[in-house]
């Protein structure tokens, strides 16, 4: 038998294919068909400086093999396959101690590996790729910020007419801008989250609603938002298995976010709110921006009843008052909060600036601590089962 190694491969269900994995691998070990990316593992050396530009974690994923995947079975694969179980020859025990090793951090990743969580419903995905994209009818674009606000947040509905495109809460769409960029390639993928639940914008219809932040460099951002009625824009996707939200109404959902991190918590809120109003889980958001004028979904949040949503709004530049975070917020509703956390009904979901990561951590291992919880070992344990993610950027 041969020696287990271990080998690189792409997770289809995540992948966005926007290519940035093959244009970044210096040995061309990356490539891909109408289906999927895949990694050659006569090729890959294991460099790992693929890692770090992709946009979804897709290509962070590990298997120890005795018999390497061969291209032709990644090509095929609508998701990954399971870790093998290894018998080492010698050994009576199922597994040696390197081996285990070496499995224990190919399933570790960069993040941890995340679930989606129980009872959420099966994502589909991966319907529309750049090769075969979904075209899409803009049937909105409203600024969500106020007019004074220096920060440019738009609204925008996209309607599918008679071509299905089901997606859930939670999961993403690409879009790529028309044109080439500097160097005569085709703009790279951007990722959006879809703001909308799953019956759509408006109940029951082939639409959906994506929150973007126009970016003074940005080709994508600003191609989105200033789309006009009526234009015509291509879509790949839907995107994401994993941050998605428990279809159980007892489930509670904390949310926790910055600017437009707040757009699946848009559409979490929506779908309780029409699908489950007096749901027993109980829903929290903890929101942070600028200032009230820069805070998507402002008007809107506010009338949403704070039975179904309770809402802390934490605005870090507001003129002669203190900075505040909303991890600072979190700590004020500690009582709230590890209350919640002793339930294994509850749900934790983290997505805007990767600079508060840390933050929320530490608040959380403090509201911990205070009912003699062990944040660190819970989150783990949360994450395992589907009820900790993170998308942060
Ligand atoms: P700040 O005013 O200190 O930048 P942005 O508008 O840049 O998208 O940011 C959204 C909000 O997130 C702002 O209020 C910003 O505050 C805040 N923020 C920045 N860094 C952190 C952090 N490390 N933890 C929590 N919030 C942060």
């Amino acid at each position: 038998m041969n020696a287990p190694i271990k080998q690189h491969l792409i997770d289809p269900e995540i992948c966005i294919r926007c290519n940035t994995c093959e244009e970044t691998c210096p040995v061309d070990a990356i490539t891909h068909d109408a289906n999927n990316y895949v990694v050659d593992v006569s090729k890959c050396n294991l460099c790992l400086n693929c890692i770090p530009p992709c946009p979804t974690g897709s290509i962070d994923n590990w298997r120890i093999v005795t018999s390497a995947y061969s291209l032709d079975d990644q090509y095929s694969w609508m998701e990954l396959p399971a870790q093998e179980q290894i018998v080492v020859a010698g050994h009576n025990e199922a597994i040696d101690d390197d081996v285990q090793a070496l499995i224990d951090s190919a399933h570790k990743g960069v993040g941890g590996k995340s679930v989606a969580p129980a009872s959420a419903a099966k994502p589909s995905v991966n319907l529309f790729n750049r090769e075969k994209p979904i075209v899409a009818t803009v049937t909105g674009n409203y600024r969500l910020t106020h007019e004074d606000s220096d920060v440019d947040v738009h609204h925008i509905i996209l309607d599918f007419g008679d071509t299905a495109f089901p997606v859930l809460e939670g999961q993403s769409i690409g879009i790529v801008a028309p044109g080439v960029d500097a160097d005569g390639k085709p703009h790279r993928v951007r990722l959006y989250s879809i703001a909308s639940p799953r019956h759509g914008e408006r109940p029951n219809h082939n639409n959906l609603a994506l929150t973007v932040k126009r970016e003074p460099q940005g080709v994508c951002s600003n191609y989105v938002c200033d789309l006009k009625k009526g234009d015509k824009i291509e879509v790949t996707g839907p995107f994401g298995a994993t941050f998605l939200m428990p279809n159980d109404p007892a489930a509670n959902i904390i949310m926790i976010c910055t600017g437009t991190g707040s757009a699946p918590f848009r559409a979490f809120t929506e779908w309780r709110r029409r699908s489950a109003p007096n749901a027993p889980g109980r829903m929290l958001l903890f929101f942070g921006a600028r200032r009230p004028s820069d805070l998507p979904y402002f008007g809107p949040l506010q009338k949403v009843p704070n039975s179904l949503l309770g809402k802390h709004f934490a605005y870090s530049r507001i003129p002669g008052e203190k900075k505040v975070y909303v991890q600072d917020l979190m700590r004020v509703e500690q009582e709230e909060l590890s209350r919640l956390l002793k339930s294994d009904m509850t749900h934790i979901y983290v997505c805007g600036l990767k600079g508060m990561e840390q933050g929320v951590d530490s608040a959380l291992d403090d509201i911990c601590r205070s009912v003699e919880l062990k944040w660190h070992d819970m989150r783990d344990a949360m994450r395992a089962q589907g009820r900790y993610h993170v998308e942060t950027y």
